[in-house]
């Protein structure tokens, strides 16, 4: 069984007056006590979530975070920083970092390594540019993607991770790719999972991202293989996110 996980990922927007907000409202909603749900602000207002979501559902994640334990690498998080506040997930490998940051495959399995080693379950995102889709190269790359990593953890870490399938053509471009070719790429990763383990490939959970919104969540979230969400723009707004939220089956 599968435990659902719907994920805002705020990414460089909000402020302490939107936490203070979701903090209300989630406080007073009525959500299904079998998922998980999730916001990752921006760091600086992780201090202030933590307080303020002590009394809803809502869960703390993280965009990112550097491997080092610590040191002079000036602007950076580390992990037991995160855990300090009390964070639960921490994004690692989501597009924008891949393309704006320039984090390679070996940057994005670092960080992994850092989250787990901290007992933080990382959000290991993958995804295929629409030159990749376009030329068939969808699986090969999402699944190079997944091997990078999953090759270099020991089969106990294998299961404390949660994959986000992020179409790159589909973030923030309101192209959303449809249940079907979601479910189609959800369940070649499922498959490939079992060349590392059954057990762990049936329990792993696999979160679409790309647009995903009101409108389409209900229908997205009912493919067999979509266990939850990682949601951008329409996490920002706490109506459109609560119903999503409430889109859960
Ligand atoms: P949008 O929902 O804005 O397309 O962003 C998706 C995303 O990148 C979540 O990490």
């Amino acid at each position: 069984m599968r435990v659902p996980l719907i994920a805002g990922n705020w990414k460089m927007n909000g402020s302490l007056a939107l936490v203070e907000q979701f903090g209300q409202a989630f406080g007073e909603a009525n959500l299904s006590s079998s998922m998980e749900i999730a916001i990752l602000p921006p760091s600086p207002y992780l201090a202030a979530a933590q307080t303020a979501f002590e009394k809803t559902p809502l869960r703390l994640g993280a965009q990112t975070v550097n491997p080092e334990p610590s040191g002079a690498y000036t602007g950076e998080v580390s992990a037991s920083m995160l855990s300090e506040f009390g964070v639960h997930y921490v994004l690692a490998g989501h597009s924008e970092r891949r393309s704006l940051y320039h984090e390679d495959d070996k940057a994005v399995l670092v960080r992994v390594q850092a989250v787990l080693n901290e007992g933080l379950t990382p959000i290991l995102c993958v995804g295929e540019t629409l030159a990749e889709r376009d030329e068939g190269r969808t699986e090969a790359t999402v699944l190079s993607q997944v091997k990078t990593v999953f090759d270099m953890l020991n089969a106990q870490q294998r299961q404390h991770v949660v994959i986000a399938y992020e179409p790159v053509w589909a973030i923030g471009t309101g192209r959303t790719a449809t249940p079907e070719q979601a479910q189609t790429v959800h369940a070649a990763i499922r498959a490939y999972l079992v060349e590392y383990d059954k057990q762990m490939a049936s329990t792993l959970r696999l979160l679409y991202g790309g647009s995903m919104k009101r409108e389409n969540a209900a229908e997205l979230l009912a493919q067999p293989d979509i266990d939850g969400g990682l949601i951008g723009g329409a996490s920002l707004k706490v109506d459109d996110f609560l119903a999503i939220c409430q889109s859960v089956g």
